[in-house]
């Protein structure tokens, strides 16, 4: 592990292993029904993409996430207290760890932790820039695997506060959201808190719509991870020949994107030949909902104790601030 001080900056690399990127790719290539990792759509097209998804007006999670903090924000940085230790998950939502900067009036420390280094470096020393009294590390890792955080970020005095906005949780099964949970808890100790947030059920109509934007934003950043694979691993994917699929599994409580092959045909991934029947889907990714109820229960169940959760007034989208219960086993 390196690390590099860069003005008010501490940047650490635990350096994520990409080495079994490939073996991912192909297993899930390999297996019945065809699947492949959500991870790979952020490229730097994906995330340009991603961020012209959260302006569409179907896709309505982000705009109302950020409403919800905006509304909260001094009941959190009073359930924070003085000198938090504010550590984010996936450092691209920069505008939301904003409004918790503002809230606690830019006293606290901050550490990022994100997959994709050169981002994070770019992102976390533009805030650190802008808010000169927050500490501010940058941990380059893959939070979605169990990790240790550098010990000289965690040595301030206050409450450690896991910050995990987005709904990015949706993203995991139950049994690894479960996991994943679990190992935060574990991370930040007693007394840690965690502010995330977590997409609501509600109708199949406004889901479905979120997730197929008249524009054909979301269709092009579904299939932009074909482009992906074929540069970071050597394929020869047509994009044009996948169509995007995505609708509301309501027995399953989710969102399920597809990639629908438009004919029969044999594309090579990294040297091996995969072989699409007419209209055989992969899937790319899932987009778990829960209920305030449901949500709490998983949490319950994974070493938190629930203290708040906020939603906005149409009930989209919900925010929830919990701490590690007394009690965190193995
Ligand atoms: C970033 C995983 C929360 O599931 O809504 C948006 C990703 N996929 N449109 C989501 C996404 C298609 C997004 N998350």
């Amino acid at each position: 592990m390196s690390s590099t001080l860069l003005q008010s900056l501490t940047f650490f690399d635990l350096h994520p292993d990409a080495g079994d990127l490939r073996e991912e790719v192909l297993a899930g290539l390999q297996r019945t029904p065809k699947s492949l990792p959500p991870k790979l759509f952020y490229d730097q097209t994906g995330s340009e993409l991603f961020e012209r998804i959260t302006e569409q007006p179907e896709y309505y999670p982000t705009r109302t996430e950020i409403g919800v903090l905006e509304a909260c924000g001094p009941e959190i940085a009073r359930l924070a207290g003085d000198d938090c230790v504010l550590i984010e998950y996936g450092s691209g939502a920069s505008r939301k760890i904003r409004i918790l900067f503002d809230a606690l009036s830019g006293r606290c420390r901050y550490v990022a932790i994100d997959i994709s280094k050169q981002h994070l470096i770019e992102s976390t020393a533009q805030l650190a820039a802008e808010y000169p009294g927050i500490e501010a590390f940058a941990v380059c890792a893959d939070y979605t695997r169990p990790f240790e955080l550098p010990a000289e970020a965690l040595t301030a005095a206050g409450r450690r506060i896991v910050f995990f906005p987005g709904s990015t949780i949706g993203n995991f099964t139950p049994p690894e959201a479960g996991e994943f949970l679990s190992n935060t808890a574990r991370q930040i100790g007693p007394g840690g808190g965690l502010l995330i947030g977590v997409d609501l059920k509600k109708d199949a109509a406004t889901l479905d719509a979120a997730y197929n934007d008249s524009e054909g934003v979301t269709a092009q950043f579904n299939r932009n991870l074909l482009a992906h694979i074929n540069r970071t691993l050597g394929a020869d994917f047509e994009a044009t020949s996948f169509r995007h699929r995505a609708f509301y599994n309501e027995a399953a409580g989710r969102i399920e994107m597809h990639l629908v092959s438009l004919r029969d045909q044999l594309v090579t991934v990294a040297g091996e030949p995969i072989h699409f029947r007419e209209a055989e889907s992969v899937h790319t990714e899932n987009s778990y909902k829960f209920s305030i109820e449901e949500f709490q229960q998983l949490a319950r169940d994974s070493g938190f104790r629930p203290e708040k959760a906020w939603t906005d007034d149409g009930n989209l989208f919900s925010v929830h601030y919990m701490t590690v219960a007394d009690s965190v086993s193995g």
